[in-house]
């Protein structure tokens, strides 16, 4: 069967991964957590004391960071190494999230994340989940998602998950992380958050997993018609 592209944009904690990752696996495809790829960067900007508004500084620190994804048989999921340090569960702290959609606005780091995105897509077969995917990186994608739900709701889902990991976190807190990761990702100047024109909206506010699923896939089966 012929393999495609399929990109998944839309704002903070609205379900992508949940779908790209049922998605690739429904499909065979291989799914890609641009995300992920902010966030290693962010952490290792962190942990390095790296000023964001130095640009020497970010470029030299850019020079030392390689980032790959990892199949874990354990988890039975994609992890993402930095500098080959498995990094997957760090970068989903709050201190991380408070800082990627400052330094994701960055000209430098933005390069750096799309050109590897778009070398993970040449064999196609992908499903990449993001905020520019289907607008930047993969404008030419064949398959176009553009992810919504009512900000309540994608509070409550991000809050149980940050919750299990640590129950110190208030939902306060991730209701604001999430409004200003959308503010900042919405209003940037390099790819901002947008619906590309041809994006199909799913708005999984009162869909169940199983539901988005169907949804999604019999919009894939339409492609291949
Ligand atoms: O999972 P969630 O929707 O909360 O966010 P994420 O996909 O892990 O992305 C974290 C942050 O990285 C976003 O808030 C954006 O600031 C940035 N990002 C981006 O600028 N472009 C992408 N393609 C993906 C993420």
């Amino acid at each position: 069967m012929k393999k495609n592209i399929i990109t998944i944009d839309g704002w903070s904690s609205c379900g992508k991964s949940t779908l790209a990752k049922q998605l690739a696996k429904e499909l065979g495809y291989v799914y890609i957590d641009s995300g992920a790829m902010y966030r290693a960067i962010t952490l290792y900007f962190l942990r390095n004391a790296v000023d964001i508004t130095d640009k020497k500084q970010v470029i030299e620190s850019l020079e030392n960071i390689s980032m790959e994804f990892a199949f874990n048989e354990k988890s039975q999921q994609s992890e993402i190494l930095l500098n080959g340090e498995n990094v997957e569960y760090l970068i989903r702290d709050l201190i991380v999230a408070e800082k990627v959609s400052d330094v994701a606005t960055i000209k430098e780091v933005r390069e750096f994340a799309v050109a590897q995105q778009q070398k993970m897509g040449k064999k196609k077969g992908i499903v990449m989940d993001g905020r520019d995917i289907g607008t930047t990186v993969f404008p030419k994608a064949e398959l176009k998602f553009f992810m919504t739900a009512d900000i309540a709701v994608r509070v409550e889902r991000r809050f149980k998950e940050m919750y299990e990991k640590n129950p110190n976190v208030s939902i306060e807190e991730v209701k604001n992380n999430l409004e200003m990761r959308d503010y900042i990702d919405s209003n940037r100047e390099i790819s901002p958050l947008r619906k590309a024109a041809d994006a199909i909206v799913l708005d999984n506010t009162n869909l169940s997993m199983e539901q988005q699923l169907k949804f999604a896939l019999v919009t894939v089966e339409k492609l291949g018609k």
